[in-house]
Protein backbone atom coordinates (compact mmCIF):
# COMPACT_ATOMS: atom_id res chain seq x y z
CA UNK A 1 0.00 0.00 0.00
CA UNK A 2 1.48 3.33 -0.92
CA UNK A 3 0.45 6.97 0.77
CA UNK A 4 1.43 10.40 0.10
CA UNK A 5 0.42 12.86 3.04
CA UNK A 6 -0.37 16.44 2.88
CA UNK A 7 1.10 17.73 5.94
CA UNK A 8 3.69 17.03 8.05
CA UNK A 9 2.79 19.22 11.37
CA UNK A 10 1.81 17.67 14.80
CA UNK A 11 -0.88 14.60 13.27
CA UNK A 12 1.74 13.96 9.86
CA UNK A 13 4.19 13.48 12.27
CA UNK A 14 2.43 10.78 14.80
CA UNK A 15 1.39 9.34 11.75
CA UNK A 16 4.59 8.35 10.08
CA UNK A 17 6.00 7.17 13.54
CA UNK A 18 3.27 5.10 13.66
CA UNK A 19 3.74 3.77 10.47
CA UNK A 20 7.48 3.05 11.12
CA UNK A 21 6.58 1.30 14.96
CA UNK A 22 4.23 -0.98 12.73
CA UNK A 23 6.41 -1.84 9.95
CA UNK A 24 7.13 -4.99 10.49
CA UNK A 25 3.08 -6.14 10.70
CA UNK A 26 2.03 -3.40 7.84
CA UNK A 27 3.09 -2.45 4.64
CA UNK A 28 2.95 0.85 4.35
CA UNK A 29 4.95 2.98 2.03
CA UNK A 30 4.58 6.81 1.73
CA UNK A 31 6.07 8.16 -1.55
CA UNK A 32 5.74 11.83 -0.84
CA UNK A 33 5.29 14.52 1.90
CA UNK A 34 3.78 17.71 0.99
CA UNK A 35 5.07 20.77 3.31
CA UNK A 36 4.79 24.75 3.35
CA UNK A 37 8.51 25.14 4.12
CA UNK A 38 10.95 22.38 2.98
CA UNK A 39 13.78 23.72 4.89
CA UNK A 40 12.22 23.43 8.22
CA UNK A 41 12.43 19.15 7.41
CA UNK A 42 16.26 18.91 6.17
CA UNK A 43 16.92 16.62 8.65
CA UNK A 44 13.95 14.57 8.91
CA UNK A 45 14.90 10.85 8.03
CA UNK A 46 12.00 11.78 4.93
CA UNK A 47 13.92 14.43 3.79
CA UNK A 48 13.91 12.83 0.32
CA UNK A 49 10.08 12.19 0.04
CA UNK A 50 9.30 16.29 1.21
CA UNK A 51 8.78 18.48 -1.20
CA UNK A 52 6.62 21.60 -1.41
CA UNK A 53 5.12 20.96 -4.73
CA UNK A 54 1.65 19.14 -5.13
CA UNK A 55 1.98 18.36 -8.63
CA UNK A 56 5.27 16.61 -7.31
CA UNK A 57 2.91 14.69 -5.07
CA UNK A 58 0.19 13.83 -7.60
CA UNK A 59 2.75 12.77 -10.30
CA UNK A 60 3.65 10.10 -7.82
CA UNK A 61 1.73 6.50 -7.88
CA UNK A 62 -0.04 5.79 -4.62
CA UNK A 63 -3.50 4.31 -3.26
CA UNK A 64 -4.37 6.57 -0.20
CA UNK A 65 -4.05 10.52 0.29
CA UNK A 66 -3.43 11.25 3.72
CA UNK A 67 -4.84 14.96 3.90
CA UNK A 68 -3.17 16.75 7.43
CA UNK A 69 -3.06 20.24 6.37
CA UNK A 70 -6.83 21.76 7.44
CA UNK A 71 -8.68 24.66 6.62
CA UNK A 72 -10.81 24.51 3.39
CA UNK A 73 -8.33 25.10 0.83
CA UNK A 74 -6.47 24.29 -1.03
CA UNK A 75 -7.47 21.05 1.20
CA UNK A 76 -10.69 20.57 -0.30
CA UNK A 77 -9.20 20.95 -3.73
CA UNK A 78 -6.50 18.05 -3.08
CA UNK A 79 -8.94 15.55 -1.50
CA UNK A 80 -12.08 16.38 -4.66
CA UNK A 81 -9.15 15.99 -6.98
CA UNK A 82 -7.48 12.68 -5.35
CA UNK A 83 -11.37 11.27 -5.00
CA UNK A 84 -11.80 12.02 -8.70
CA UNK A 85 -8.75 10.37 -9.33
CA UNK A 86 -10.17 7.26 -7.46
CA UNK A 87 -7.36 7.73 -4.72
CA UNK A 88 -8.95 6.67 -1.45
CA UNK A 89 -8.59 9.60 1.14
CA UNK A 90 -8.16 9.75 4.94
CA UNK A 91 -8.12 13.20 6.52
CA UNK A 92 -8.36 14.91 9.68
CA UNK A 93 -10.29 18.00 8.39
CA UNK A 94 -13.59 18.81 10.64
CA UNK A 95 -13.29 22.29 8.75
CA UNK A 96 -13.74 20.60 5.92
CA UNK A 97 -16.20 17.86 6.63
CA UNK A 98 -18.05 19.92 8.32
CA UNK A 99 -18.75 22.60 5.88
CA UNK A 100 -18.21 20.37 2.48
CA UNK A 101 -18.45 16.96 3.46
CA UNK A 102 -21.58 15.90 1.60
CA UNK A 103 -20.14 17.44 -1.81
CA UNK A 104 -17.26 14.97 -0.82
CA UNK A 105 -18.92 12.06 0.44
CA UNK A 106 -20.79 12.00 -3.07
CA UNK A 107 -17.73 12.31 -5.04
CA UNK A 108 -16.01 9.62 -2.95
CA UNK A 109 -19.21 7.37 -3.81
CA UNK A 110 -19.58 8.20 -7.34
CA UNK A 111 -16.00 7.18 -7.67
CA UNK A 112 -16.22 4.10 -5.70
CA UNK A 113 -13.28 5.01 -3.27
CA UNK A 114 -13.25 5.25 0.43
CA UNK A 115 -12.89 8.71 2.30
CA UNK A 116 -12.13 8.17 5.71
CA UNK A 117 -12.00 10.64 8.97
CA UNK A 118 -12.05 9.40 12.40
CA UNK A 119 -8.91 11.63 13.19
CA UNK A 120 -11.47 14.48 12.98
CA UNK A 121 -13.47 14.04 15.93
CA UNK A 122 -12.24 13.20 19.28
CA UNK A 123 -8.04 12.59 18.09
CA UNK A 124 -7.38 9.48 19.10
CA UNK A 125 -10.86 8.22 20.82
CA UNK A 126 -12.19 5.59 18.43
CA UNK A 127 -15.87 6.92 17.66
CA UNK A 128 -16.72 7.23 14.79
CA UNK A 129 -16.43 4.19 13.56
CA UNK A 130 -18.19 2.56 16.65
CA UNK A 131 -21.26 5.15 16.20
CA UNK A 132 -21.48 3.74 12.61
CA UNK A 133 -21.12 0.42 12.91
CA UNK A 134 -21.19 -1.17 16.39
CA UNK A 135 -24.46 0.77 17.12
CA UNK A 136 -26.00 0.65 13.91
CA UNK A 137 -29.29 -1.05 14.44
CA UNK A 138 -29.64 1.62 17.26
CA UNK A 139 -31.46 5.12 17.08
CA UNK A 140 -29.17 7.80 18.52
CA UNK A 141 -31.57 10.12 20.61
CA UNK A 142 -28.98 12.67 21.96
CA UNK A 143 -25.23 13.03 22.88
CA UNK A 144 -23.25 15.52 25.20
CA UNK A 145 -19.36 15.83 24.58
CA UNK A 146 -16.57 17.67 25.45
CA UNK A 147 -15.08 18.01 22.16
CA UNK A 148 -11.82 20.45 22.04
CA UNK A 149 -8.57 19.58 23.76
CA UNK A 150 -7.56 23.15 24.03
CA UNK A 151 -10.33 24.51 25.60
CA UNK A 152 -11.05 21.55 28.20
CA UNK A 153 -6.48 21.97 29.26
CA UNK A 154 -6.91 25.98 29.59
CA UNK A 155 -10.15 25.33 31.85
CA UNK A 156 -8.42 22.62 33.44
CA UNK A 157 -5.54 24.25 34.04
CA UNK A 158 -7.36 27.40 35.17
CA UNK A 159 -9.23 25.75 38.20
CA UNK A 160 -6.28 23.45 39.05
CA UNK A 161 -3.20 26.06 39.36
CA UNK A 162 -5.21 28.86 38.79
CA UNK A 163 -3.38 30.23 35.60
CA UNK A 164 -4.41 32.54 33.54
CA UNK A 165 -6.40 31.77 30.11
CA UNK A 166 -4.06 33.73 28.39
CA UNK A 167 -0.84 31.69 29.74
CA UNK A 168 -2.21 28.09 29.41
CA UNK A 169 -3.37 28.97 25.85
CA UNK A 170 0.40 29.47 24.79
CA UNK A 171 0.89 26.10 26.64
CA UNK A 172 -1.32 24.38 24.50
CA UNK A 173 -0.52 25.82 21.39
CA UNK A 174 3.05 24.87 22.15
CA UNK A 175 2.17 21.24 22.70
CA UNK A 176 0.01 21.08 19.65
CA UNK A 177 -2.90 21.11 20.55
CA UNK A 178 -4.48 24.30 19.23
CA UNK A 179 -5.21 25.07 15.85
CA UNK A 180 -3.48 26.73 13.56
CA UNK A 181 -6.08 29.65 14.31
CA UNK A 182 -7.06 29.23 18.19
CA UNK A 183 -9.97 30.84 17.49
CA UNK A 184 -11.37 27.82 16.10
CA UNK A 185 -10.98 26.28 19.56
CA UNK A 186 -11.56 29.10 22.08
CA UNK A 187 -14.84 30.38 20.26
CA UNK A 188 -16.04 27.00 19.96
CA UNK A 189 -16.06 26.48 16.70
CA UNK A 190 -13.76 23.34 16.39
CA UNK A 191 -16.29 21.72 19.09
CA UNK A 192 -19.33 22.71 17.10
CA UNK A 193 -17.82 21.46 13.43
CA UNK A 194 -17.56 17.94 15.30
CA UNK A 195 -20.36 17.98 16.69
CA UNK A 196 -22.18 18.39 13.55
CA UNK A 197 -20.00 16.25 12.11
CA UNK A 198 -21.13 13.56 15.12
CA UNK A 199 -24.91 14.54 14.89
CA UNK A 200 -25.03 13.93 11.24
CA UNK A 201 -23.44 10.47 11.59
CA UNK A 202 -25.52 9.59 14.62
CA UNK A 203 -29.40 11.49 13.38
CA UNK A 204 -28.66 10.08 9.72
CA UNK A 205 -29.61 14.18 8.86
CA UNK A 206 -27.13 16.72 7.32
CA UNK A 207 -26.56 18.86 10.40
CA UNK A 208 -25.00 22.14 10.02
CA UNK A 209 -22.20 23.66 12.41
CA UNK A 210 -23.23 26.76 12.27
CA UNK A 211 -26.87 26.09 13.01
CA UNK A 212 -26.19 25.48 17.59
CA UNK A 213 -26.02 28.07 19.64
CA UNK A 214 -22.58 29.03 19.65
CA UNK A 215 -20.46 30.32 22.95
CA UNK A 216 -16.56 29.95 23.39
CA UNK A 217 -14.78 30.08 26.62
CA UNK A 218 -12.57 34.07 25.64
CA UNK A 219 -14.71 35.77 28.07
CA UNK A 220 -14.32 33.05 31.23
CA UNK A 221 -11.80 34.54 33.67
CA UNK A 222 -10.67 33.46 37.33
CA UNK A 223 -13.51 35.12 38.58
CA UNK A 224 -16.05 32.74 36.70
CA UNK A 225 -13.21 29.87 37.97
CA UNK A 226 -13.53 30.98 41.53
CA UNK A 227 -17.45 30.83 41.57
CA UNK A 228 -17.73 27.35 40.03
CA UNK A 229 -15.05 26.20 42.72
CA UNK A 230 -18.01 27.45 45.13
CA UNK A 231 -20.71 25.52 44.00
CA UNK A 232 -18.90 22.93 43.53
CA UNK A 233 -18.81 22.66 40.19
CA UNK A 234 -16.32 22.86 37.22
CA UNK A 235 -17.02 25.15 33.95
CA UNK A 236 -16.56 22.91 30.64
CA UNK A 237 -16.95 23.62 27.12
CA UNK A 238 -19.56 21.27 26.36
CA UNK A 239 -21.24 20.23 23.46
CA UNK A 240 -24.90 18.53 23.20
CA UNK A 241 -27.46 17.84 20.84
CA UNK A 242 -30.78 16.04 20.76
CA UNK A 243 -33.12 14.88 17.81
CA UNK A 244 -36.93 14.80 19.14
CA UNK A 245 -40.14 14.25 16.75
CA UNK A 246 -37.84 15.19 13.88
CA UNK A 247 -36.09 18.27 14.96
CA UNK A 248 -32.89 18.50 16.15
CA UNK A 249 -31.64 21.00 18.99
CA UNK A 250 -28.09 21.69 20.35
CA UNK A 251 -25.34 23.91 21.61
CA UNK A 252 -21.45 24.66 22.47
CA UNK A 253 -20.79 27.09 25.33
CA UNK A 254 -19.35 27.12 28.91
CA UNK A 255 -21.44 24.40 30.84
CA UNK A 256 -21.46 24.55 34.76
CA UNK A 257 -20.53 20.48 35.58
CA UNK A 258 -21.20 19.10 39.16
CA UNK A 259 -17.70 17.79 40.39
CA UNK A 260 -19.33 14.38 40.64
CA UNK A 261 -20.56 14.11 37.25
CA UNK A 262 -18.59 12.31 34.51
CA UNK A 263 -17.96 15.65 32.70
CA UNK A 264 -16.14 16.81 35.51
CA UNK A 265 -13.66 13.80 35.36
CA UNK A 266 -12.72 14.55 31.74
CA UNK A 267 -9.48 17.10 32.15
CA UNK A 268 -6.58 18.58 30.51
CA UNK A 269 -6.33 17.81 26.68
CA UNK A 270 -9.24 14.74 27.23
CA UNK A 271 -12.25 14.42 25.21
CA UNK A 272 -15.75 12.55 25.98
CA UNK A 273 -18.76 11.90 23.68
CA UNK A 274 -21.71 9.94 25.46
CA UNK A 275 -24.60 8.94 22.99
CA UNK A 276 -27.85 8.00 23.89
CA UNK A 277 -29.25 5.04 22.07
CA UNK A 278 -33.12 3.25 22.15
CA UNK A 279 -31.43 0.00 22.68
CA UNK A 280 -27.94 0.12 24.33
CA UNK A 281 -28.57 3.24 26.48
CA UNK A 282 -25.79 5.51 27.29
CA UNK A 283 -22.21 4.42 26.08
CA UNK A 284 -19.06 6.76 26.72
CA UNK A 285 -16.18 7.25 24.73
CA UNK A 286 -13.07 9.04 26.19
CA UNK A 287 -9.16 9.98 25.56
CA UNK A 288 -7.32 11.96 24.52
CA UNK A 289 -8.90 14.51 22.07
CA UNK A 290 -6.09 16.22 20.93
CA UNK A 291 -2.00 15.85 20.07
CA UNK A 292 0.63 13.99 17.84
CA UNK A 293 0.62 10.23 19.29
CA UNK A 294 -3.41 10.26 19.73
CA UNK A 295 -4.38 12.12 16.63
CA UNK A 296 -1.54 9.99 14.28
CA UNK A 297 -3.46 6.81 15.88
CA UNK A 298 -6.74 7.13 14.56
CA UNK A 299 -5.27 8.53 11.21
CA UNK A 300 -3.14 5.02 11.03
CA UNK A 301 -6.58 3.28 11.47
CA UNK A 302 -8.21 4.78 9.30
CA UNK A 303 -5.34 3.81 6.79
CA UNK A 304 -5.51 0.22 8.65
CA UNK A 305 -9.18 -0.12 7.52
CA UNK A 306 -8.57 1.05 3.46
CA UNK A 307 -5.95 -1.35 3.32
CA UNK A 308 -7.88 -4.37 4.40
CA UNK A 309 -10.40 -2.92 2.40
CA UNK A 310 -13.33 -2.53 5.52
CA UNK A 311 -16.17 -0.38 3.86
CA UNK A 312 -17.97 2.48 6.23
CA UNK A 313 -21.20 4.01 5.37
CA UNK A 314 -21.05 7.31 5.72
CA UNK A 315 -24.12 7.85 3.52
CA UNK A 316 -25.50 10.54 6.20
CA UNK A 317 -23.99 13.24 4.86
CA UNK A 318 -25.24 13.41 1.55
CA UNK A 319 -29.46 13.57 3.19
CA UNK A 320 -30.93 17.11 3.16
CA UNK A 321 -29.98 19.69 5.78
CA UNK A 322 -31.98 19.55 8.66
CA UNK A 323 -32.99 22.67 10.96
CA UNK A 324 -31.91 23.00 13.78
CA UNK A 325 -32.84 24.81 16.61
CA UNK A 326 -30.50 26.71 19.14
CA UNK A 327 -30.71 25.42 22.58
CA UNK A 328 -29.12 26.74 25.72
CA UNK A 329 -31.03 23.97 27.66
CA UNK A 330 -29.55 22.17 30.89
CA UNK A 331 -26.86 23.75 32.81
CA UNK A 332 -25.51 21.20 35.23
CA UNK A 333 -25.06 18.10 33.48
N1 LIG B 1 -7.47 21.90 18.20
C1 LIG B 1 -8.12 20.64 18.36
C2 LIG B 1 -8.43 20.45 19.84
C3 LIG B 1 -7.23 19.57 17.83
O1 LIG B 1 -7.86 21.16 20.65
O2 LIG B 1 -9.24 19.59 20.17
C4 LIG B 1 -7.86 18.22 17.74
O3 LIG B 1 -8.94 18.21 16.84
Amino acid sequence: MKIAILGYGTVGKGLVDMIDSNKEKRNIKIVSILVNNKSKHKDSKYANLITEDVEEVFNKEFDILVELIGGLNPAYEYIKRALESKINVVTANKDMLAEYGDKLVTIAKENNVSLRFEASVGGGIPVLKPLIESLEGNLIKSMYAILNGTTNYILSKMYDENLSYEEVLKEAQELGFAEANPESDVEGYDAARKLSILSTLAYDRRVYWRDFYLEGISRIDMKDIYYAKKLGCKIKLVGKSEISDEKISGYVRPVLVDNDSLLSRVDNEYNIVVLNGNSVGEVSFVGKGAGKEPTGSAAYADVIDILDKRVCNIDSFTKEKIEVEKTINHNCE
